[in-house]
């Protein structure tokens, strides 16, 4: 019983939210650059989809102000990543989920040779983590299509941008595949329907027609261009893995009025979607026919549905932070989740943002999804946003965070015990950085405190939390001692 031995522990960050250096290095602007902190706005706003327009990406672009964009600042890994490596090494990690920027290897995306300046980066950020004994698990894509992709034709929506994403990639594979054998192809693939622009380059005054259609659209090639991508990872490096990832939204019927548990059911119907096609192979006929009757039609070109059903992905991620409810009451109370406004569940207490905090959500999670596809799982994201108060003692004590992995891990432990298959576990994020929804970083999830307020002001100095002290526990324990 417990964890298996070889088990992978660790934590998550990605390049938008992080490496900050937005300007230099030879990185173009991605979307991220333009995504702006708005203070003073209610948690629930970002929860819906804000809209990028051209004149504000024009204003944010003529703009090179780094308080009012974080993303563009993030906490300086590019610069301190040898510091914060040295840190999650102490905590432990056998494993690192980070992101590679795609406008760091090619500045708008089309140029024909990557730079130099950027693989540089990523072959030192990799090898140290190696020599460190920690595992690196790449994504391809988290959030920041270069802008040059998303101005120039909505990027995603463009069937040509699955040529430049497949450039991209072997790039990635050449270069650092002797160090890297865990990848992921598209951060919560499912996200671009409900974030256009974050996930896709979807600027929504520029497209023809249905903004639903034109994210279904981009989903589809980005489904495509994963497909692609794992088969030449797979010719190059035939013992690497690559992986898909949900955002793991799990709902639960409001009430046991059967008009509930149909609606959920849609719901989920459309939740599961992404893992049908990445993992099974091909879309869900109910799922395709759902879409039709809400006129959306999938542009499948001839060879599509062979590359989907005969390279589908080796293991799949989820991010798993909170559960909501679905009900047909239209007066039904509302909570902020993750890009995501759901039904209250009155059993549930929440975070400041609103996230309702669900441990058996975990589990259930897990099990559905194992039960549902049998490919091996890996938790790549999961953790909680608070506000840490830095005490006289010079500390942090985070009790609210030690409590929720607690029961968070001993859910996980329990499907494992129940047969999951579940190869790691990387907490979103081991160290604070720049949230994707709210762009604070006071919306803190870090075992590792960095000094910086929501406008950047701070020295940047790194301490650890007692979290910090306590995931170092768990990992030596490999789970065993969750005290
Ligand atoms: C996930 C994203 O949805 O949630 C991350 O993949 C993000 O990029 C994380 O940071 C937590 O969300 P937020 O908005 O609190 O940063």
């Amino acid at each position: 019983m417990g964890l298996p031995d070889g088990f992978l522990w660790g934590g998550a960050l990605a390049a938008n939210q992080a490496e900050g250096a937005w300007n230099e290095g030879g990185r173009g602007p991605a979307v991220s650059d333009v995504a702006k902190y708005r203070p003073h706005v209610d948690p629930r706003e970002y929860a819906v989809h804000h809209q990028h327009t051209l004149e504000s990406i024009a204003a944010a672009m003529a703009d090179d102000d780094i308080a009012y964009y974080p993303k563009r600042r993030g906490i300086d890994f590019y610069h301190r990543y040898r510091e914060d490596l040295a840190l999650f090494a102490e905590m432990g990690f056998s494993v690192l989920r980070v992101s590679i920027a795609w406008s760091r290897l090619y500045p708008t995306g089309e140029e024909l040779e990557p730079n130099e300046e950027g693989i540089a980066f990523y072959l030192d950020l990799f090898s140290e983590m190696r020599r460190l004994g920690i595992r690196p698990l790449v994504t391809l894509s988290h959030y920041d299509p270069p802008l040059a992709l998303a101005l120039k034709n909505n990027a995603w929506v463009d069937r040509g941008t699955i040529a430049l994403f497949e450039r991209f990639s072997r790039t990635c594979f050449e270069r650092f595949g002797h160090l890297v054998d865990l990848w992921l192809s598209f951060n919560e693939i499912d996200g671009i329907i409900r974030h256009p622009f974050t996930s896709g380059g979807i600027i929504d005054e520029t497209v023809e027609g249905s903004l639903e259609q034109a994210c279904y659209t981009a989903l589809h090639h980005q489904f495509v261009a994963s497909a692609s991508v794992t088969r030449m990872l797979h010719e190059m490096w035939p013992e690497s893995e690559m992986g898909c990832m949900l955002t793991m939204l799990t709902t639960y019927p409001n009430t046991c009025h059967p008009d509930d548990v149909a609606a959920t059911q849609a719901k989920e119907r459309l939740l599961y979607l992404c893992t049908d096609v990445q993992a099974g192979g091909a879309y869900p006929r109910l799922a395709l026919k759902a879409l039709e009757v809400k006129g959306i039609a999938i542009p499948f070109v001839d060879g599509d549905v062979e590359l989907l059903r005969e390279h589908p992905v080796d293991y799949i991620s989820f991010s798993y932070y909170m559960t909501l409810t679905e009900s047909v009451r239209p007066d039904a109370e509302r909570t902020p989740g993750n890009t995501v406004l759901g039904v209250k569940n009155p059993f549930l207490p929440s975070s400041e943002w609103g996230w309702q905090i669900d441990p058996v959500g975990l589990r259930i999670s897990l099990i559905d999804l194992y039960d549902r596809y049998g490919k091996p799982l890996f938790i790549v994201e999961n953790g909680l946003g608070m506000r840490d108060e830095l005490t006289e003692d010079g500390r942090i004590h985070d009790p609210y965070r030690i409590d929720y992995f607690r029961s968070h891990f001993a859910e996980m432990i329990r499907a494992v015990d129940e047969g999951v298959e579940l190869r790691g576990y990387t907490s979103w994020a081991p160290i604070d950085i720049i949230s994707a929804s709210s762009s604070q970083i006071s919306k803190r999830y870090g075992f590792i405190h960095v000094d910086q307020d929501d406008l950047g002001n701070g020295t940047g100095e790194r301490r650890r939390k007692d979290s910090f002290f306590w995931y170092q526990k768990v990992i030596a324990s490999n789970g065993a001692d969750l005290a």
